[in-house]
């Protein structure tokens, strides 16, 4: 069993509604790290999927040294329909679909069951956690749990506080997470994007800008962000690596490019068209580059072992060891 997946926070029961990609992995997550876990599927029809994705996301724990075995998880997961099995849970995460009636009527059903300190929170990725906070009740205990995909291999995991969160509760989580074996951030007040998204779409519109210049192509862009970022990322973080390059040239560079960025506010008409034509990527084998059949799964499959690497080198070139290896 690789590090990272050890219990070391005492086992805390734990709800997730919504069992699509990320909430099945999300259960995953939290069954490896010691707690148990119910899962409730919100529309009935889909138990059948659900319970087989939950099932896939173990077996893919355990094929990658997570676990020893997938049935040890019997005890502890519960997979239903019935908002009911949530009332003796510390925590409940939502992972239902991006759009607010949805969240909002899954919010009414938790809150009617769960007890007034029960810690609720949301894997949204952009709906800001200060709108979705207005349709709780004891507003102060909703946080935003933001996981990366896959759940239970990334150490990726993004706290966010609303206008209304307590701290208590966010520290909270915080700790969980850190018992989780993630590297959780903390953001106080849930600016749009929260952190790494806002960071992110920063890099979406420049390269798009660059695209439509015509300077290069979108082959070069990727490979350009792979094999420079892509080298570095997981070890330094931006400021670390602005440390490593010394720190002078910045002083010269920024003022002479930040001019020339993109600040565009109208989505890219390459964008547009995608949406338009309901391409989703490696979903559905339509996107920004042209997919053969079954090239999709394959992506998914080679991120899922590339996740494992990584994973595996950021635990050896962690800030601690780098400090420990200075004191030998
Ligand atoms: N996909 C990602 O990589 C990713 C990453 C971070 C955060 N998120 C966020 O996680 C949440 C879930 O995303 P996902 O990718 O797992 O989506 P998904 O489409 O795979 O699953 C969504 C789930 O929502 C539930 N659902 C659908 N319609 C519903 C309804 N009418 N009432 C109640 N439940 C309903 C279903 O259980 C479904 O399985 C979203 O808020 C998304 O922004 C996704």
């Amino acid at each position: 069993m690789i590090e990272s997946a050890k219990v070391t926070a005492a086992s805390t029961p734990m709800g997730v509604v919504g069992l699509g990609l990320m909430g099945s992995s999300i259960v995953a997550a939290l069954l490896i790290a010691g707690h148990p876990v119910q899962a409730i599927v919100p529309i009935p029809s889909d138990f059948d999927e659900a319970r087989h994705r939950v099932a896939r996301q173990l077996r893919l724990c355990e094929q990658a040294g997570l676990i020893d075995s997938v049935a040890d998880f019997d005890e502890r997961l519960q997979i239903t329909e019935d908002y009911q099995t949530l009332a003796g849970c510390q925590v409940v995460i939502e992972c239902v679909i991006e759009k607010l009636e949805v969240k909002k009527e899954v919010y009414q059903k938790i809150t009617s069951v769960v007890t007034s300190d029960c810690i609720i929170g949301t894997n949204t990725s952009a709906i800001p956690i200060s709108e979705l906070q207005q349709y709780i009740m004891g507003p102060e205990r909703f946080v935003g749990i933001h996981f990366a995909e896959p759940a239970y291999m990334t150490r990726f995991l993004e706290i966010t506080c609303g206008r209304l969160t307590t701290d208590h509760y966010a520290q909270r989580i915080f700790s969980l997470a850190q018992g989780m074996g993630k590297e959780p951030t903390l953001l106080k007040k849930d600016i749009r994007g929260f952190i790494t998204n806002r960071l992110m779409y920063a890099v979406y519109r420049e390269i798009f800008h660059q695209l439509e210049t015509g300077h290069a192509t979108r082959e070069d862009l990727d490979k350009a962000f792979r094999y420079d970022a892509g080298s570095w990322m997981t070890l330094m973080g931006i400021f670390r690596r602005m440390d490593y390059l010394g720190i002078e040239d910045f002083g010269k560079i920024l003022p002479e490019v930040f001019s020339k960025l993109s600040n565009t506010h109208s989505v890219p008409q390459e964008m547009k068209e995608m949406v338009e034509k309901n391409a989703r990527g490696i979903h559905n084998e339509t996107g920004l580059y042209p997919y053969q059949k079954g090239e999709g799964k394959q992506w998914d499959l080679s991120f899922s072992q590339f996740n494992l690497e990584i994973h595996r080198l950021a635990a050896e070139f962690s800030e601690v060891k780098i400090k420990e290896q200075l004191s030998q």
